[in-house]
Order: structure tokens, then C-alpha cells, then sequence
């Protein structure tokens, strides 16, 4: 096959859907398919940024995830407390950076502190970084980071002509490089206020495996379409 862009994409970003319905399918409750997720994650993620992808950025949780049962968003929020205070143990051991997006209101302090500690823990890391994208909103990112321009605006820190695509990144909650590849499980396809600005250009693969199904030769397979794509950018 005539492939016409072998590289291996330098961010990948997994909308991580389908928890609920997997474990519904199975007969069992939603939260067990949000701990399988949560494990896929560690197994699958640490395969993708062995490849060489630079960025990971993966969906855990939107803005608009607070609609869901108390029941439920408590199961996350302990879970993600969990995650980041007994898990992510491959990632750690592989030398992975993990940042955070999305804003701090209105998370519960434990889950905010189990944030901080794994963020520093791992800042030294070079070996590529996890994005976890945590109360996190695409618009509200935008809005966000409108807000900082206009604070170092009016500080006469910024000089609004000076403004590039790339300078205004900085503004974003992490200054990541664009997405490459954006997958999203469980087949919807939509894009759910996930990374509205770094999505631009980005290549989007729409599969039907729940999450927790979502393995290493399954990202195999879609890294392969990856790179049977040929990216325009606007050229011919
Ligand atoms: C994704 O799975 C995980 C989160 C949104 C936290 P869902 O919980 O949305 O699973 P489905 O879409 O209901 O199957
Ligand atoms: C998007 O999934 C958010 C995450 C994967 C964390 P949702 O399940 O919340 O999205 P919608 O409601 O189907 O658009
Ligand atoms: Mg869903």
C-alpha cells in the first residue's frame, strides 16, 4: 500500500467513550465501565507514547459531565483520586509528563490535590507528556484564555498586533502543539466540546469499540489509516 505520510503523529488526542454502554452490555453497573476504562487508559496510553507520540491527550471528564448523577461524577471523581494517587504506575515508570486542562471550579479539593502531587511528581519527565483533560471545556478554554490576553493586555504586557496562532496557544491551559490525530470510541461522531483550538487541522478517525475494548492493535490499525491520510493543510 502507497503510504503518503509514514511519520508517527506528534499529538494524539482520544475522546475515551463508551464506558457506559460497555458495562450495560455486560449487565454490570456504569461505574464498572469506567474502572475498565480507566485501566485501558494506563495500557493503551503507555503503547501510544511508546511509538513515539510526543503528546497524548485524552477526555476524562467535560464541563458538561457534571450533569450526570451525583452517584455517578462521586464514582469518577474517587476513581480519578485513585488513579492518580495508586495508578498511572506505567506511565511513571516510562518517564511520561502529566499535565492537566480544565478548571479548577468546581472540583473538590482531594481530587485538585491528587492533581497537583502526580503533576509534580512527574515534571521532570522527558519521555512525552499525558494530557488529562479534566473539567475541561473547549470553549471555556477559549474564553479562558481570552480572559488572560485581555488581563496582560491591559497590564500593556501583550501588544495585540504581535498575536500568532502559536503565541496564542500559550494563552491555552497547556501550550501543546496542534492535534495530529484526533480518535474517538464508541462511535458518535461529534466532537463534544473537546480541543476546539488545537483540532484545527487535525485528522479525525471515528470508531465503533467502547473504550474499555480500545487496545494496542486497535490504535495500531487507526495509526495505519493515520498514515494512508493525505494532510492538505489548505494546499493542493
Ligand atoms: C466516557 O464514557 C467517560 C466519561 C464521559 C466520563 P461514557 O460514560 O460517556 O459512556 P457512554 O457514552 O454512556 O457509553
Ligand atoms: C465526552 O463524552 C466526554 C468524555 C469522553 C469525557 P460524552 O459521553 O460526555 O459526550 P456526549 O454527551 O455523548 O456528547
Ligand atoms: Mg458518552
Amino acid at each position: 500500500m502507497n503510504k503518503n505520510n509514514i511519520e508517527i503523529p506528534n499529538h494524539v488526542a482520544i475522546i475515551m467513550d463508551g464506558n457506559g454502554r460497555w458495562a450495560t452490555k455486560r449487565g454490570l453497573k456504569r461505574s464498572e465501565g469506567h474502572l475498565a476504562g480507566s485501566k485501558t487508559l494506563e495500557k493503551t496510553g503507555v503503547h501510544i507514547l511508546k511509538k513515539g507520540v510526543k503528546v497524548l491527550s485524552v477526555f476524562a471528564f467535560s464541563t458538561e459531565n457534571f450533569k450526570r448523577s451525583s452517584e455517578e461524577v462521586d464514582y469518577l471523581m474517587n476513581l480519578f483520586i485513585d488513579m492518580f494517587t495508586k495508578k498511572v504506575k506505567e506511565f511513571k515508570k516510562n518517564k511520561i509528563k502529566i499535565v492537566f486542562s480544565g478548571r479548577k471550579f468546581p472540583l473538590r479539593d482531594d481530587v485538585l490535590s491528587a492533581m497537583y502531587k502526580i503533576e509534580q511528581e512527574t515534571k521532570d519527565n522527558t519521555n512525552g507528556i499525558l494530557n488529562i483533560c479534566l473539567n475541561y471545556g473547549g470553549q471555556e478554554e477559549l474564553i479562558d484564555a481570552s480572559c488572560k490576553i485581555a488581563e496582560d493586555y491591559k497590564k500593556g504586557k501583550l501588544d495585540l498586533s504581535t498575536l500568532t496562532k502559536e503565541s496564542f496557544a500559550q494563552y491555552l491551559y497547556n501550550d501543546l502543539p496542534p492535534i495530529d490525530l484526533l480518535i474517538r470510541t464508541s462511535g458518535e461522531c461529534r466532537v463534544s466540546n473537546f480541543m476546539l483550538y488545537q483540532m484545527a487541522y487535525s485528522e479525525m478517525v471515528f470508531t465503533n469499540t467502547y473504550f474499555p475494548d480500545f487496545d494496542e492493535k486497535e490504535f495500531d490499525t487507526v495509526l495505519d489509516e493515520y498514515q494512508n491520510r493525505n494532510r492538505r493543510f489548505g494546499g493542493n
